[in-house]
C-alpha cells in the first residue's frame, strides 16, 4: 500500500533535487486577504510573490499546502471531492517556465524512482486560446516531444484550462492538466482522452503558467514576471496509485471511515454517502479549528462554515442511527492522522475537542426544539381535521421556512419527518422564501467584499502596515498573551482579531490608538531582512512561525533595522514581525489611525475594526 507519507516525501525530495526550497504549509485562514474565506490552493498564500515581491526562500519553492474548498460542498459524497485536502505544489517565481515545468511533471509522474506511472495511462489538456490569450502551442509541443500521443492531448477553453484569479484581480494564466485513467478496463483504448471520455479520466495535477494579471476592468495584462504554479491533489494521487478510484480508501481518510462503521454499526458499502459526508466534514472542521489561526463554530464567515460542516455531519450521523455524541471521536482520530504533518493540530487539540463537543450538544438541542415545533404543527393539522373534516396533507412553504429560519431546523429533517407522516411540502414556496433570504445574505457578502484587495492597492498596503503597528500596540497595552487570530484588509478599513479574554476598556482603546498614532508621527522607516525562523524567534519577532527547521522568512521591522538601538530601544524599533509584505516605506504616510469598533469575535477572541483618516 502506497501511503500519503511516502508521496509527500517523494514529491518534496524530487523538487528539492531540482533546486526547490521547501516551505511550510501556510494557514488555512488567509492573512490580509478579504477575497477568500479559506486558502483554496497552494498559490493563495504566495500571491504577493507571484505579483513580484521577492520570496526569502528563493525563486523555486515546493510545499504541501492544507486547502479548503467549500465550493465543492454539494459534491461531497462522490468518490473524489473533498472539502479539506492536501495540495503538493512546486513554484517558479520568474525562474523556469512552461517547458521545464512540464518536463519536471512528466519525470515525476513516470520516473521509475518516483510515481512510476505507465505513460499510456496519462492524458493531458492544454488551453485552446480565445480573445484574451492565444492557443498554448508551447505546452502542447512539450507534451508531444515527451512522447505523449497527439490524441491523448485535448485543447479546452478557459472554463477548463485557465487558473485564477481567486478575487476580482490578480495573477492568472493558461494551465495544462494531467489526468490518470480510472476506467473499468485496465488500460484506456487508443484515442481516449479527456475531451471524449471525461468520466474515465481523473485529474491529478495542474501546471498553471501565470503570465497575466487580471485588471479591475476585466482585461489581462502580461506580468513582468512569468511564474509557474502547480497543484497535485495528494489524496487523489495516492488513491489512483493504489488502484482505487475512491479517495476515501487512502490512509488519511480510511481510518475515519472504519471509525464511523464501528460507531454506527453500518457498512461503508451500504451507507457510502452518509459515511463519506461525516468523514469529510469532520476532517475539514477539525483542520480549520486546529489551524494556527483556528476558528470556532459561529454565525459568520469561517465560523459559519465550520458550524455548517459539523451540523451536516451530525445530520448524517442521525441518518445512520448514531445515538451517542460522536464528533469528538472523529476529531481525535483526525488529529492522530495529521499530528506528524501539521503539528499545530496537536497543539490545538483541547480547543478543537471542546468546540466539537459544544457544537454537537447545542445542535442536538436545536434538533429537539425543531422536532417539538414539528409535532405542534402535526397537532394543529389534527385539530383542524377534527373541526372541519378536511385532512391537511401539505406543509406550507411558510411553515417549512419558519422551521428552518426561526428554529434552525434543517430542511432535510422537515422533509424526512413529512415523509414519515405521509405529508408533502410545498417545496416551491419554500424555495421562494429561501431564495429571497439567500439573496439578502449574498448582497451582504458582496458589500463586504466590495473593497477588493488582491491588487495590493495603495490603501490596502497602508492598512497592512497599520496592522503591524496595532498588533504591537495591543501587546504593549494588554499584554504578551495577545496573538493575531486573523486579519482582513480592504481599501477602507482593517479588521484584526486577537486573543484576549475581556472587552477592552475605553482607556485601553485610547492608549492603543495613541501608541499607533505616535508610531505614525515618528515616521519610522519600514524595512525587511531575510533570516531563518530560528533567527527570527531569537530576535523576538512576532507573527506566524513555520515549523521547517532552517526555513527562510522575511522579518519586517518598523524602526531601526540594525537591531542596534541607539538610546531607547522602544523608540528605535517599534515592531518586528514575520510577514510577506508589502508595506509602505515610512509610517508617516499613514495619516491618523482610529479604532471604530471593538467587539467579541468568538470565545477568547476580540475583533477591532480600524480606519486611517
Ligand atoms: N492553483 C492550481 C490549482 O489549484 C495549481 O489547480
Amino acid at each position: 500500500m502506497i501511503t500519503t507519507k511516502e508521496i509527500r516525501k517523494k514529491y518534496i525530495d524530487f523538487f528539492e533535487s531540482k533546486g526547490h526550497a521547501v516551505i511550510s504549509s501556510a494557514s488555512l485562514i488567509p492573512d490580509n486577504d478579504p477575497t477568500v474565506l479559506f486558502t483554496t490552493a497552494g498559490m493563495h498564500p504566495l500571491v504577493p510573490y507571484l505579483m513580484g515581491e521577492k520570496h526569502p526562500a528563493g525563486t523555486r519553492l515546493v510545499d504541501v499546502q492544507k486547502c479548503i474548498r467549500t465550493g465543492d460542498i454539494d459534491e461531497v459524497g462522490d468518490k473524489s471531492h473533498l472539502t479539506f485536502f492536501e495540495m503538493l505544489g512546486n513554484w517558479s517565481l520568474g525562474d523556469y517556465f512552461k517547458k521545464e515545468a512540464i518536463e519536471m511533471s512528466y519525470e515525476f509522474l513516470t520516473g521509475a524512482e518516483y510515481l512510476n506511472i505507465d505513460p499510456w495511462k496519462l492524458a493531458v489538456t492544454v488551453f485552446e486560446g480565445d480573445d484574451d490569450a492565444p492557443f498554448d502551442n508551447e505546452a502542447k509541443e512539450t507534451w508531444l516531444a515527451l512522447g505523449l500521443p497527439e490524441n491523448r492531448i485535448s485543447s479546452l477553453p478557459k472554463k477548463d484550462n485557465w487558473w485564477g484569479p481567486a478575487g476580482q484581480t490578480g495573477p492568472c494564466g493558461p494551465d495544462s492538466e494531467m489526468f490518470y485513467w480510472v476506467g473499468e478496463e485496465e488500460f484506456p483504448p487508443e484515442g481516449s482522452n479527456v475531451a471524449t471520455d471525461e468520466d474515465n479520466w481523473m485529474e491529478i495535477w495542474n501546471d498553471v503558467f501565470m503570465q497575466y494579471g487580471k485588471q479591475t476592468d476585466g482585461t489581462f495584462l502580461a506580468l513582468d514576471q512569468q511564474n509557474v504554479d502547480t497543484g497535485m491533489g495528494l489524496e487523489r494521487v495516492v488513491a489512483v496509485l493504489n488502484g482505487y478510484t475512491d479517495v476515501y480508501k487512502v490512509d488519511s481518510l480510511y481510518p475515519l471511515v472504519e471509525l464511523v462503521e464501528e460507531i454506527s454499526g453500518k457498512k461503508y458499502e451500504e451507507h457510502t454517502l452518509s459515511i463519506r459526508v461525516i468523514v469529510d466534514h469532520l476532517r475539514a472542521a477539525t483542520m480549520i479549528m486546529g489551524d494556527n489561526l483556528g476558528v470556532a463554530p459561529g454565525n459568520m464567515d469561517q465560523g459559519y462554515v465550520v458550524r455548517k460542516l459539523i451540523r451536516r455531519a451530525i445530520r448524517h450521523g442521525k441518518k445512520l442511527g448514531i445515538e451517542i455524541t460522536f464528533c469528538t471521536k472523529l476529531g481525535e482520530k483526525v488529529i492522530d492522522i495529521f499530528t506528524d504533518v501539521y503539528t499545530e493540530v496537536e497543539k490545538n487539540k483541547d480547543f478543537v475537542l471542546k468546540e466539537l463537543q459544544k457544537e454537537e450538544e447545542q445542535f442536538s438541542k436545536t434538533l429537539e426544539s425543531g422536532m417539538k415545533e414539528f409535532e405542534k404543527l402535526l397537532k394543529g393539522f389534527q385539530m383542524a381535521f377534527e373541526k372541519t373534516g378536511n385532512k391537511i396533507t401539505e406543509i406550507s412553504g411558510k411553515q417549512a421556512f419558519k422551521l428552518y429560519d426561526t428554529y434552525g431546523f434543517p430542511y432535510e429533517m422537515t422533509e424526512e419527518l413529512a415523509k414519515e407522516n405521509h405529508l408533502t411540502i410545498d417545496k416551491k414556496s419554500f424555495d421562494e422564501a429561501f431564495e429571497k433570504h439567500q439573496e439578502l445574505s449574498r448582497k451582504g457578502a458582496e458589500q463586504k467584499f466590495a473593497g477588493g484587495l488582491a491588487d495590493h492597492g495603495e490603501m490596502s498596503t497602508k492598512y497592512h502596515t497599520a496592522t503591524h503597528l496595532l498588533h504591537v500596540a495591543l501587546r504593549r497595552v494588554l499584554g504578551e498573551h495577545v496573538e493575531q487570530k486573523g486579519s482582513n484588509i480592504t481599501g477602507d478599513r482593517l479588521r484584526f482579531d486577537f486573543s484576549h479574554p475581556d472587552k477592552m476598556t475605553p482607556e485601553e482603546i485610547a492608549e492603543v490608538e495613541y501608541l499607533v498614532n505616535e508610531a505614525i508621527a515618528r515616521d519610522y522607516p519600514m524595512s525587511f531582512r531575510e533570516m531563518t525562523v530560528e533567527e527570527a524567534k531569537k530576535q523576538g519577532a512576532i507573527g506566524l512561525f513555520g515549523d521547517k527547521y532552517g526555513e527562510m522568512v522575511k522579518v519586517y521591522t518598523v524602526g531601526d533595522p540594525s537591531g542596534m538601538p541607539h538610546g531607547n530601544p522602544e523608540e528605535d524599533t517599534f515592531s518586528k514581525e514575520i510577514c510577506g509584505g508589502p508595506h509602505v516605506e515610512r509610517t508617516g504616510v499613514l495619516g491618523k489611525f482610529r479604532i471604530k469598533k471593538e467587539e467579541s469575535s468568538s470565545a477568547g477572541v476580540r475583533r477591532i475594526k480600524g480606519v486611517l483618516e
